[in-house]
């Protein structure tokens, strides 16, 4: 990647460095955030986004967080839960939040436990030390994913995608990217549609930016323009991220993408999810349980700072929808695919090696 989405500077005092996605694609912007208020308003209004992204930027809001510790162990780890409480009310739908700050909770805990006469410096550097942890390994599932999923882009083939679940939604070089990115390094030749994304545009902005960066062909359309290139043959399979996959593979992503699942099944077209295991939340039978995000009418009665519908209009605008499991045709993981994903597959997927489960 020609770009690094986040990036953490200097030791236990120093900052999380962020592309500031509003700007993209007309300016590429690294901003700082240098307290947990910073990182919150960074995600809510979607400065960072992408649900491995927030995951990895939220575990490094705890570390900046524990620069304003008390100096006593006790106080420090009260400092902890409060910072992670306050980071996890950012955004709801995407697990991988929960999921980081669950993570940097338990080690504090492991390490004090460890280590009963550590200081707050000692205990911020093993915090930090989790941090970067949680970051490399989601550019390792990155790169897995496409490994595993790189057979799946077949040589000539249309391929559609929806929002933005690449390099910019990650740590690393995406999840729905991912495998794109290792065919086109392979010398495969494909084509990449490209939906927009309404409200927010994170389609046209930011895959649309990051793919044209790689030179990949890539091709941007309206989302109600799926359908009709799925009837003229030009999509030969669907590749989206998701931001929570519930314990049988029901998936929330990105509004619409349970309506490009509809319109696939109907042309007999593949759905997959790209998803890290970091997603998955095994603790939801099924995905009526995924809590949904709903955004600012703003979003959608304006673009931009342009009003495009009648003031005081009525909005419904939710983020995510649910694609339920009987609509995926497999899901790719950092250990391998799914195929027709269900709660049984799943858990034994999860506990595996590297094997695909088939
Ligand atoms: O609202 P966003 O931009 O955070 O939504 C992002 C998505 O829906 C992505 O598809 C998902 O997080 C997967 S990112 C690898």
């Amino acid at each position: 990647m020609v770009f690094e989405t986040l990036r953490w500077i200097g030791g236990i005092d120093g900052c999380l460095e962020l592309i500031d996605q509003r700007l993209l694609p007309a300016e590429l912007v690294y901003m700082q955030c240098r307290t947990p208020v910073q990182l919150y308003d960074a995600i809510r209004t979607l400065a960072v986004r992408g649900a491995p992204a927030i995951g990895v930027a939220a575990a490094y809001g705890v570390c900046i967080g524990m620069q304003t510790a008390p100096g006593d162990t006790e106080g420090a780890m009260q400092h902890l839960d409060a910072t992670a409480a306050y980071l996890a009310e950012s955004r709801p739908t995407a697990v991988n939040l929960f999921w980081a700050l669950d993570r940097v909770k338990a080690r504090g805990r492991r390490f004090l436990a460890e280590n009963p006469v550590a200081d707050r410096q000692t205990l911020a550097e093993a915090l930090l030390n989790e941090a970067h942890a949680i970051c490399a390994e989601d550019k390792a599932m990155c790169k897995a994913i496409g490994d595993h999923g790189r057979r799946l882009v077949a040589h000539d083939a249309g391929l559609l995608t929806h929002c933005n679940a690449g390099a910019l939604a990650t740590a690393g070089q995406g999840t729905a990217l991912s495998p794109m990115y290792e065919a086109h390094k392979m010398g495969c030749k494909f084509r990449v549609y490209v939906d927009e994304t309404r409200p927010l545009l994170q389609g046209a902005r930011l895959t649309a930016w990051e793919l044209t960066q790689a030179g990949i062909d890539a091709t941007l359309i309206c989302d109600n323009m799926a359908g009709v290139l799925m009837r003229q043959g030009k999509i030969n399979a669907v590749i989206t991220g998701a931001d929570r996959i519930a314990a049988n593979g029901d998936t929330a992503n990105k509004i619409g993408t349970f309506s490009l699942s509809v319109l696939a099944a109907h042309h007999n077209i593949p759905f997959y999810i790209a998803a890290p295991s970091s997603t998955f939340d095994l603790s939801i039978e099924n995905g009526d349980r995924i809590p949904i995000e709903q955004r600012a009418a703003d979003e959608v009665a304006c673009l931009g700072a342009q009003r495009t519908a009648p003031e005081k209009m009525n909005v419904y605008n939710p983020a995510f929808d649910v694609t339920p499991a009987a609509q995926i045709t497999a899901i790719i993981t950092e250990k391998g695919i799914v195929e027709k994903p269900n709660a049984e597959k799943i858990a034994r997927h999860l506990h595996s090696g590297a094997l695909p489960t088939r």
